[in-house]
This record gives C-alpha cells, sequence and structure tokens, in this order.
C-alpha cells in the first residue's frame, strides 16, 4: 500500500517541504530510505522503529521503500522521523491517509516514541501558512516560537501516542493560540546613566544608534568601552513584529534549546577574539548562521579587535557592505541575513596605557604602529565613528550619573522617524547607513560652505572615496538628530571628526 505526507526542514533561515512516499508489499522485511545522506538515513530508520515499537505499533514484516523528495536537497534526518512514522502508519493501514493530508509534520523521535524539538519552527509556521496547510505538527517544544508567526494552526505533541489520538479524533489537542507581542522592555537592563563621564563617547554612540553607523571605541583598559557598548542595544529603537520574526528565525537554527517564543530584545553579541571565521561568519557542512547572523538586527561587539585573527575580520567585509552572508553549498547559495550594528573595541597600543595620563606607555612607536595596522584600512573604512575614550577623571566617576538609556532612545527614535519618511520604500531598513551611493547623492546634498571641508577632509586625513561617501552619510544622520533638513557645515565637520583618530597615532 502506498503512503503519502509532507515533512518540513530548515534550509537556511527558511524552512523547505519535503515529500515522503512510502511503499509497502509484501517480500523480504527491509526498510529503505532513498534521498537521505547515509549516515541520517541508518539513525532515522533506526530511531522510527524504535519508536513504532516502543508505542505498541507491530511492525510488520514488509518490504518497505520510503522515498524522499526533492532527493538533491541535503536533508537533515531528524526532521523527518515524525513524518517517516506517520507515513508508514498510513501504509501498515492503523491511520488512513486523510488523516495525513494538509498537514505540515516536523520532529524528531526518541526511541521510546517521546517528540524531540526541531530546529527552524518558526519557519515551518510560514511555511505551512503559505502552502495552506490545515496545521502543522510539532514537537510540544516547538510551538511556543512556531505560534510567534501569528497565522496558521499549529499544534504541538510529547510524543507519538498522542499524535496518533489527534489524528484520530480519540483525544484532540488545541491549537497554540499565536502569543501577544509585547515588545522590548527597557525596565532592568543596562542603563547608559550608570556610565560616569564619557560624554563624547555618549554621543557618539547615540549618533551611531541614530543612524545605524559602526563605531570603534579606542581607550585604555578599564575606561568603560565595554560598560559602554553593553549599553547600545538600549538605546535603539524596539523591534517592530517583522524585525522580531527576522531575528527570531536565525536563533531558532543555532539555539541547542528551543526558543520560549519571538524574540523582542535586540541581540547583542560578543564573540571572544578567539573566534573562527566559521564561527564569526557562518558555514559548516550544515551551515548554520554565525556571530555576525546571530546580531541581526542588533549589535555585534568584537572588544579587543586587534587580537581577532586578520583572515577573520577580512571576512566582515561581506556583511558589513551587503547585510548578509551568502554560503555555497552542494550546488545551492544560502543566505543568512547579517544586518548588524558594530560595535568594536581596542586599546590604543599593545600595553594598552598610550594617552593615559597615570601610566607611562613604553610601546616602541613600530609596535604601536603594528598593533593598529592589523585592522586593515577597507575594514577601518567601513566604521564610521572612530571614538576615543579617555580614562575617566575622579571628578566624573564621582559625580551625577548623565541622561537615562530612555531619553537618549527618544531622540534615537525622533531621528529614525525622519530618516523612515525620506527613505521608506527606496532603503531597507530606511537608516541612514543602509543607504547605497545613488541614495546618499540624492539625499545627502552639501552646501557650498561645506565644500571646503570635505576638501580638506579628503586632502589631510586621506580619506578614500568610500570614507567620504559614509562621512556624508554620518553627517546626514548628525543632522536629523538636530531635526535638520540640511546637512550643515557644523554637521558635516561633527562627522568628519569621527575619522581624524585612526590617522593619529600619538606617543
Ligand atoms: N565611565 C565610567 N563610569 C562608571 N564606571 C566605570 C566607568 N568606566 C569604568 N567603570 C568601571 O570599570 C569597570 C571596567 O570597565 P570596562 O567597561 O570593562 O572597561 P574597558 O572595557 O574599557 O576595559 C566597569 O565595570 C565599571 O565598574
Ligand atoms: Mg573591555
Amino acid at each position: 500500500m502506498l503512503a503519502f505526507a509532507t515533512a518540513a526542514t530548515p534550509w537556511g533561515v527558511d524552512a523547505l517541504p519535503v515529500e515522503l512516499e512510502v511503499d509497502c508489499r509484501p517480500g523480504l522485511p527491509q526498510m529503505q530510505i532513498v534521498g537521505l545522506p547515509d549516515a541520517a538515513i541508518r539513525e532515522s530508520r533506526e530511531r522510527v522503529r524504535s519508536a513504532l515499537r516502543n508505542c505498541g505499533f507491530a511492525v510488520p514484516p514488509r518490504s518497505v521503500v520510503v522515498s524522499l523528495a526533492p532527493a538533491d536537497l541535503r536533508k537533515e534526518g531528524n526532521h523527518l522521523d515524525l513524518a517517516i512514522a506517520l507515513a508508514l502508519l498510513v501504509a501498515f493501514e492503523k491511520l488512513p491517509q486523510e488523516t495525513l493530508d494538509g498537514r505540515l509534520i516536523s520532529g524528531e523521535l526518541g526511541l521510546d516514541g517521546s517528540l524531540r524539538p526541531v530546529r527552524g519552527g518558526l519557519a515551518m509556521a510560514q511555511l505551512a501558512d503559505e502552502r495552506g496547510c490545515r496545521e502543522l505538527l510539532l514537537p510540544a517544544a516547538n510551538v511556543a516560537e512556531a505560534a510567534g508567526w501569528g497565522r496558521g494552526c499549529v499544534v504541538g505533541v510529547k510524543n507519538l501516542l498522542e499524535l496518533v489520538d489527534h489524528l484520530t479524533g480519540v483525544a484532540p489537542v488545541a491549537a497554540t493560540p499565536p502569543p501577544d507581542f509585547p515588545g522590548q522592555s527597557r525596565e532592568g537592563g543596562a542603563d547608559l546613566a550608570e556610565v560616569r563621564g564619557q560624554e563624547g563617547a555618549k554621543r557618539a554612540l547615540e549618533i551611531a544608534a541614530a543612524g545605524g553607523h559602526n563605531v570603534l571605541l579606542l581607550g585604555p583598559p578599564g575606561s568603560g568601552k565595554t560598560m559602554l557598548a553593553r549599553r547600545v542595544p538600549g538605546i535603539l529603537p524596539p523591534l517592530s513584529r517583522e524585525e522580531a520574526i527576522a531575528v527570531t528565525r536565525v536563533h531558532s537554527l543555532s539555539r541547542g534549546e528551543p526558543l520560549a517564543g519571538l524574540i523582542d530584545e535586540r541581540p547583542f553579541r560578543a564573540p571572544h577574539a578567539s573566534t573562527s571565521t566559521a564561527g564569526l561568519i557562518g558555514g559548516g557542512t550544515i551551515p548554520r548562521p554565525g556571530e555576525v547572523s546571530l546580531a541581526h538586527g542588533g549589535v555585534l561587539f568584537l572588544d579587543e579587535l586587534p587580537e581577532f585573527r586578520r583572515d577573520t575580520l577580512e571576512a566582515l567585509r561581506q556583511p558589513l557592505e551587503e547585510g548578509q552572508v551568502s554560503v555555497v553549498r552542494s550546488r545551492a547559495r544560502l543566505t543568512f541575513p547579517a544586518r548588524f550594528q558594530l560595535v568594536a573595541a581596542m586599546n590604543p597600543c599593545p600595553c594598552g596605557h598610550l594617552g593615559d595620563p597615570r601610566h607611562r606607555c613604553r610601546c616602541p612607536q613600530p609596535l604601536v604602529e603594528r598593533y593598529r595596522s592589523r585592522i586593515s584600512g577597507p575594514l577601518l573604512d567601513r566604521i564610521d565613528l572612530h571614538v576615543e575614550v579617555p580614562v575617566p577623571k575622579l571628578r566624573e566617576l564621582r559625580g551625577r550619573g548623565g541622561e537615562s538609556s530612555a531619553a537618549v532612545a527618544e531622540r534615537v527614535r525622533q531621528a529614525r522617524d525622519r530618516q523612515a519618511a525620506r527613505l521608506l520604500g527606496s532603503v531597507s531598513p530606511p537608516i541612514n547607513a543602509a543607504m547605497g551611493v545613488e541614495e546618499t547623492r540624492r539625499h545627502c546634498a552639501l552646501g557650498a560652505e561645506s565644500v571646503p571641508l570635505l576638501e580638506q577632509a579628503y586632502q589631510r586625513l586621506g580619506l578614500s572615496a568610500r570614507a567620504l561617501d559614509r562621512v556624508t552619510k554620518l553627517a546626514r544622520t548628525i543632522a536629523d538628530l538636530a531635526g535638520s533638513d540640511q546637512i550643515e557645515a557644523a554637521h558635516l565637520a561633527e562627522a568628519i571628526q569621527y575619522r581624524a583618530l585612526d590617522r593619529r597615532v600619538d606617543c
């Protein structure tokens, strides 16, 4: 007898349908699975067999062929266990075929018939919705995340027997309702007011947050660089529901344990300097998102920037430029989103004390230069704000805290509203940092009084054409924060000043 089922398997941040056909006929008792890599077939076959037996279903001595299509797609076997088991039950005449029609199925089976969570639940809910499936059947642990998609009918069960009772109508399981989307709660997080002094750095972070620009914090150890970086997500606007879905899709692929629902906070990722290129950028035989993608929609904090391997840093260029990462696997190209805000930090020299009036820096000048040159020009070019974070004065440390994150976030929101009004529909996301050459030309016109400033920056600072382009976009953000439609000379001057640091190695 023939049986059919549709399973879902992750493919990058998406989910793809896998059509199953099971043919069961008298013959040598064996189960053949075609369309899966060898190791996955063996494992899946054993899990399904044991689960069926341990749930009390006799596996009749028949010749069974399970065919999975499309055959050339590299599938992860464990997602298909549940659909294989259910299709076998239909083939063995324990379940009517209609119970599987119009249902999308995904789940890994334990040997006792329990259901183990799978990756990519949210993307599967989208797939089920787009295909007009009447139900998405998932392990219970996955439904909180999958229901976050907001449409369609998501049913979660703990084991195979519970699912069979649901399908036959003996004990139907209610669909999980979509959760409310509360938006980011700002209470209890680290607040900018806790950072004393550092007004210059705080201003730079406000500008960075307003336009989505990348920042490099340069200062001696203990000056508060890490503290400042951790407070950037708190001044960014809350995630919209669409952004939360994009963030959740990525995290759903990499977490060991299932997500408790939509992620509604902007990610903050701080990979260690020893992280490999694959760890940072993504990759692997079954491609997984790297740190740049896990930071999508939020902040990627690279502390001790010169300690990262040079080739790892160079690999950052593509995501910084394109907001995504492409991985080519078995004739197919996968893309992971990677639009993050880069906050990098470094000491001014190997000993860290350069420019600290309380300690003598003993680093010879060539060593300082070698240390700084570990970060290549093209990477520095893509960092719009180079900011000095000096050792705070005692008076500052003992003084009152400055503005709260909420107050800064409100100005950032207003500046982003101005950008959205200008860019919505032509630039995605509608922020200044994401403008292409054409939009920059259209929206960043400079007055006559600004041209000499630009000329000076080009000649004296030796800025590249790309850097000049980015300076203009930064000036646009500074004007937006000031509520100005025009980029004034003062806005451009401030933007240029954030470029001056890396040219000045003053021992
Ligand atoms: N400006 C500051 N205001 C308040 N505390 C500070 C400040 N700078 C440093 N600190 C204190 O020093 C600690 C170390 O700061 P950190 O951010 O780790 O410095 P860095 O990353 O520059 O080495 C912080 O946890 C905080 O307690
Ligand atoms: Mg630090």
